[in-house]
């Protein structure tokens, strides 16, 4: 069944760039070292000066991309493969039959605290489980490649989930380009500064959004997006472990280890495993 949108139509999302955040407060090594009543204090602030700045300005498209030669990397990348601040680091060894929250653990952790407190958001508002382990997993695989990421991340869990929680995953991306203020979801700033505030989306996105708002599951992957970001809360540490059930109860995991199964997407698997094989 899907969810009442009503249910979530009343929250107001504050508007946070976690990385400027963080930044501002001078690197993840300074926010680490602050008590928790310093961190919301801080937290408080932040949203205040943003809530008050009279005039918000964000690049234009070709802004944008005059910043492409000014990277050693291309942004489409996922962050285990390219050191966006400095160099590589060793990785820990992956188990010899590694399953889901080995993977979560020990490589897809680029975005892992951002999928933790989605998934954590989406249980308390009482959303149902596919949709929860949709949201705990939708942006995982941005750790292998960013572009395209809903389509790569459906892929990656497709042999494993439900088909609802697949068409929440693959979808989700998408959506974030197209508003639904009814549903609780309002085109985010942080996508002006990141493709430019005159960005259009593309034929074939348009297309897709069509589709997917005329689908019996709209709302699922639209539950995706209004679960997804913003969900900073520096006194929340959300735990795996409170996945675990979720995870047991609606994610096959072959016997064989992922990566080991034999399945069609079992390469991709074994490619995140082992992002240091040259071939
Ligand atoms: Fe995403
Ligand atoms: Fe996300």
């Amino acid at each position: 069944m899907e969810q009442d949108p009503s249910r979530s139509s009343n929250l107001k999302l504050p508007v946070l760039d976690r990385r400027n955040f963080i930044t501002a407060l001078g690197g993840a090594a300074a926010v680490a070292t602050m008590s928790s009543e310093a961190k919301a204090d801080a937290l408080e602030m932040h949203l205040n000066d943003a809530l008050n700045s009279s005039k918000k300005t964000f690049p234009s498209v070709a802004e944008v991309n005059a910043q492409i030669n000014t990277r050693p990397y291309r942004r489409g990348v996922g962050k285990l493969f390219a050191g966006q601040e400095g160099n590589v680091g060793y990785l820990p060894a992956m188990p010899s039959n590694p399953t889901l929250i080995d993977f979560i653990r020990l490589r897809l952790d680029g975005s892992r605290d951002h999928c933790l407190q989605s998934a954590h958001l989406a249980k308390s508002r009482g959303m149902d489980d596919e949709v929860v382990l949709a949201c705990l997993l939708h942006d995982l695989p941005m750790s292998l490649m960013r572009s395209e990421h809903g389509f790569w991340s459906a892929q990656l869990f497709e042999p494993y989930v439900s088909e609802r929680t697949t068409f929440a995953i693959r979808h989700h991306a998408s959506l974030r380009f197209f508003p639904d203020e009814d549903a609780g979801y309002e085109y985010p700033d942080l996508y002006r500064n990141m493709f430019g505030e005159d960005y259009v989306p593309p034929p074939h996105m348009q297309a897709e959004y069509k589709m997917v708002r005329a689908h019996r599951w709209y709302m699922a992957p639209r539950l995706v997006t209004v679960n997804d970001l913003y969900s900073f809360d520096p006194n929340v540490k959300v735990e795996l472990g409170e996945f675990e059930d979720i995870i047991g109860r609606h994610f096959r995991q072959p016997k064989e280890g992922l990566g080991l199964d034999g399945s069609r997407v079992a390469h991709m698997w074994r490619t995140i495993a082992n992002p240091d094989s040259p071939l």
